[in-house]
């Protein structure tokens, strides 16, 4: 069975634009969690609307089912290891990669419009991290620490993955 490669980390840490990278280097197709909600629940500004507990069911929901997947690079949103019961069915087949972008990196350019957890600013993203980094650290099996430059952090995910037979050279 071909693992998935899960990409976690904090909003704007590069997963979709790296997974996509991934996705066309290793010939696997690209899945955005956040996307598959959109499609299925509506915009996500909507659901947190609702509740953020709404928005949360909707992303369990959806997690289970790409879990199934096989040989797929999954991005996932921020907030997606907050819960146990994801993180266990996302380690089922897959392994999972914390791209760690320094948040000052983040705020520069993060899109805060589409982002209702930061939608008083960037500035919540310290808090955010602060909270979530014991998270993605405790749950990764590949902690990569992002310089900035998308194509390095893709090239070290790739060496990572090849060195230990996760990925094939
Ligand atoms: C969230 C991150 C977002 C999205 C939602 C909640 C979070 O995804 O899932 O707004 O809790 O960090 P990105 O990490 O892709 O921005």
């Amino acid at each position: 069975m071909k693992q998935n490669i899960v990409l976690i980390g904090m909003m704007g840490s590069g997963k979709t634009s790296v997974g996509k990278r991934l996705s066309q280097e290793l010939n696997m197709p690209f899945i955005d969690t956040d996307t598959l909600i959109e499609e299925e629940y509506g915009p996500i500004p909507k659901l947190f609307e609702m509740g953020e507990e709404c928005f949360r069911d909707a992303e369990s929901k959806i997690i289970s089912r790409v879990s199934s997947l096989e040989g797929a690079i999954i991005s996932t949103g921020g907030g997606a290891v907050l819960r146990d019961e994801n993180v266990k069915a996302l380690r089922n087949n897959g392994v999972l990669v914390f791209i760690d972008r320094p948040v000052h990196f983040i705020a520069e350019n993060i899109d805060c419009s589409c982002r209702p957890l930061l939608k008083n600013g960037p500035e919540a993203l310290h808090e955010l991290m602060e909270k979530r980094l014991p998270i993605y650290k405790a749950c990764c099996d590949y902690h990569v620490v992002s310089d900035n430059d998308i194509s390095n952090t893709v090239l070290t995910i790739i060496e990572l993955l090849k060195n230990d037979g996760v990925i094939r050279p």
